[in-house]
């Protein structure tokens, strides 16, 4: 019986020398969503889509994708993958079109048909009106977008996107959000990191948020907010010393920045009331618990590499 899972990862470790970059990692990826890989710079993030791909060997674990074994059956696994890497990979002499239609001979794909499905993904991707201009030629979104068109060209399966909208005007990101959100009504799985918590918590049916190589949550973006940091936030600026003991006594959570309060009221009645109207000099904000706020959360507020 064909397994069910677009990706089963267990137990991955990528360990380059003294460095271990995936450190014991497990998850799978249903067929048909988009799961998120979550995680500061160096967190291994690239390393764990590499080794999907069979870009990198993995030191040990075990990984299937579409219940075919990396990397023993590497070549049946590469024809119903897509993959966009983080960096930009495009031939940077050959036109937009030349790209795609280069790009195609390697899955073999028969020249009229490769010209069809390029003009097609062009045209899906907004590049229609550059498709004679170079690659060095076009705008970092430009670029962008070629290489989510070129991922296509072999229509697969599973679609692996490394950071796909980093860059992005925010016409841009929204115009790629909106495509991926129709190859993914179409049944294309998606697998994505991103930097971006809210592509992330629009995009995403679930998601890892990972550090150091290891995994720290599983979960959908909206069931982690509410596990892990509740309904709302009020950020307070400034604070004074009396509002720290104040949220302390309560035995509410929060969180003390230099010189910001944030703390995490889940929805309770009054308490933003109470806290504008007694504590506050300057600035007080009620807003939503968003995904950032689970990010930082679980991974602290310190700078990494
Ligand atoms: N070829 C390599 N040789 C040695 N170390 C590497 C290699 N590739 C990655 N690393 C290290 O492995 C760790 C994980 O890197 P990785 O690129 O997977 O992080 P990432 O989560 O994708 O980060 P970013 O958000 O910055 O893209 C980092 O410490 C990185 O320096
Ligand atoms: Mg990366």
């Amino acid at each position: 019986m064909e397994t069910l899972a677009a990706i089963e990862a267990e137990n991955l470790h990528k360990i380059y020398g003294r460095l271990v970059a995936v450190d014991g990692l497990s998850f799978s990826v249903r067929r048909g969503e988009c799961f998120g890989i979550l995680g500061p710079n160096g967190a291994g993030k690239t390393t764990t889509i590499r080794m999907i791909y069979g870009f990198s060997p993995m030191t040990k674990g075990r990984l299937r994708v579409f219940g075919l074994t990396v990397p023993d059956e590497l070549r049946d696994i590469k024809a119903r993958l897509g993959v966009c890497q983080q960096e930009n990979t495009l031939d940077p002499d050959l036109s937009t079109l030349e790209n795609l239609i280069v790009f195609a001979r390697y899955f073999n794909i028969p020249k009229t048909s490769a010209q069809e499905r390029a003009a097609r993904l062009l045209q899906f991707m907004a590049l229609d009106h550059r498709r004679e201009a170079r690659a060095n030629e076009l705008s970092g979104g430009m670029v962008r977008r070629l290489i989510i068109a070129r991922a296509l060209i072999n229509d697969p399966q599973l679609l692996i996107l490394d950071e796909p909208t980093t860059g992005l005007d925010p016409q841009s990101r929204h115009q790629v959000w909106e495509q991926l959100e129709k190859l993914k009504a179409e049944g294309l799985s998606i697998l994505l990191t991103t930097h971006y918590m809210d592509e992330a918590a629009r995009l995403c049916d679930r998601l890892i948020i990972m550090d150091h190589g290891r995994m720290l949550v599983e979960g959908g973006p909206t069931d982690l907010i509410k596990s892990y940091i509740g309904r709302d936030v009020i950020e307070v600026g400034e604070p004074p010393a009396e509002l720290v003991e104040y949220v302390r006594g309560r035995g509410l959570s929060y969180d003390n920045l230099a010189s910001r309060l944030i703390v995490y009221s889940n929805g309770e009645e009054g308490l933003y009331h109470k806290i504008s109207q007694e504590f506050c000099k300057s600035e007080c904000v009620l807003r939503m618990a968003t995904l950032e706020d689970v990010f930082l959360k679980l991974t602290g507020r310190e700078l990494r590499e």
